[in-house]
């Protein structure tokens, strides 16, 4: 292996195209640029009376979940789906993970069925690394969401979203609220964010919930919501993720809601087109108000 190999990511192959998709770290522009062209141009597929493509005819995608998931499981399987793949979904808590079996035993078996991608979600950063390490040469891994680590395909989601909406990257300001620590959407939409040229990008949380050296993902850090939302064009707002938090990081939701609370009010501060984003699931009047989640800023 020759030191170029060594450090060259795992998900990229040779030419520099993804042969994984495990994160957004040190992904080139260029890359991120060309996903979300690619992605754009796929969208006019789901407005067909016929929602297919041939793109996956013959493949077999994997959906291996450890992790409860709605949106992104779902959303895997029908975009498989549309474009042609075979899907399995294999709910973890109802398959032989739960009698015992090792998760490289369930992998080998679904290898054994010639599967050609797993989607992988699990409750363990760096999860979906480790099994791309492990899988046969013909198997491509995407991460699904690994602990607290990453969600790229949720962050390119985002990223899409905001150029739609807002047409580029670089002259914005975003705004990303709440739980930061515990948030793997809030990692990967800051690094996309970055390496897209954004700014202005803006944490708002109180101390307990951020990660220690936020700042090397160079963003703003503000403790004051109504100071860290004035005049941005993007929020994106988290949920507090009270499965991952260990001791007492907050005094109490409605304490969490009273200071950093997304409401109308306090939605005013932003520019008057701001767009309001959320990865889901929204918890209603902990981290956001209905009227904010139901309005036409969503
Ligand atoms: N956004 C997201 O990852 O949602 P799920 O946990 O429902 O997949």
């Amino acid at each position: 292996m020759t030191p170029t190999d060594a450090k060259r990511p795992l998900q990229l192959n040779d030419q520099g195209q993804l042969r994984h998709f495990l994160s957004l770290d040190g992904l080139p522009r260029e890359l991120l640029s060309e996903l979300l062209e690619t992605a754009d141009s796929f969208l006019e597929v789901g407005a067909r009376a016929v929602k297919k493509v041939p793109l996956l005819r013959g493949k077999t995608v994997c959906n291996v979940f450890f992790e409860n998931s709605t949106r992104t499981r779902t959303t895997f399987e029908l975009a498989a789906q549309r474009l042609s793949a075979d899907v399995i979904t294999l709910n973890v808590s109802t398959s032989s993970t739960s009698k015992g079996e090792t998760l490289f035993d369930t992998l080998r078996n679904l290898e054994a069925m010639a599967a050609d991608m797993f989607v992988v979600r699990h409750a363990d950063s760096g999860a979906a690394h480790f099994i791309a390490e492990h899988v046969c040469p013909n198997v491509a891994v995407i991460n699904g969401g690994d602990g607290r680590h990453g969600h790229p395909t949720q962050g390119m989601l985002d990223m899409l979203t905001i150029k739609r909406h807002k047409g580029g990257f670089e002259n914005l300001s975003v705004a990303i609220v709440g739980d930061i620590l515990h948030s793997r959407v809030a990692r990967s939409d800051m690094l996309a964010l970055k390496t897209l040229g954004c700014q202005d990008i803006r944490v708002i949380a109180p101390k307990t919930l951020l990660p220690v050296g936020i700042e090397q993902y160079g963003v703003r850090v503000f403790h004051n919501l109504a100071e860290g939302l004035k005049d941005v064009d993007v929020v994106i707002m988290l949920r507090l993720q009270k499965e991952r938090m260990q001791g007492g990081l907050l005094p109490s939701e409605g304490e969490f809601y009273r200071l950093y609370g997304l409401t109308e009010q306090r939605l005013a501060l932003a520019k008057p087109d701001a767009i309001v984003m959320h990865p889901g699931p929204i918890n209603r009047g902990v981290e956001i108000e209905s009227a904010v989640a139901d309005g036409a800023s969503r």
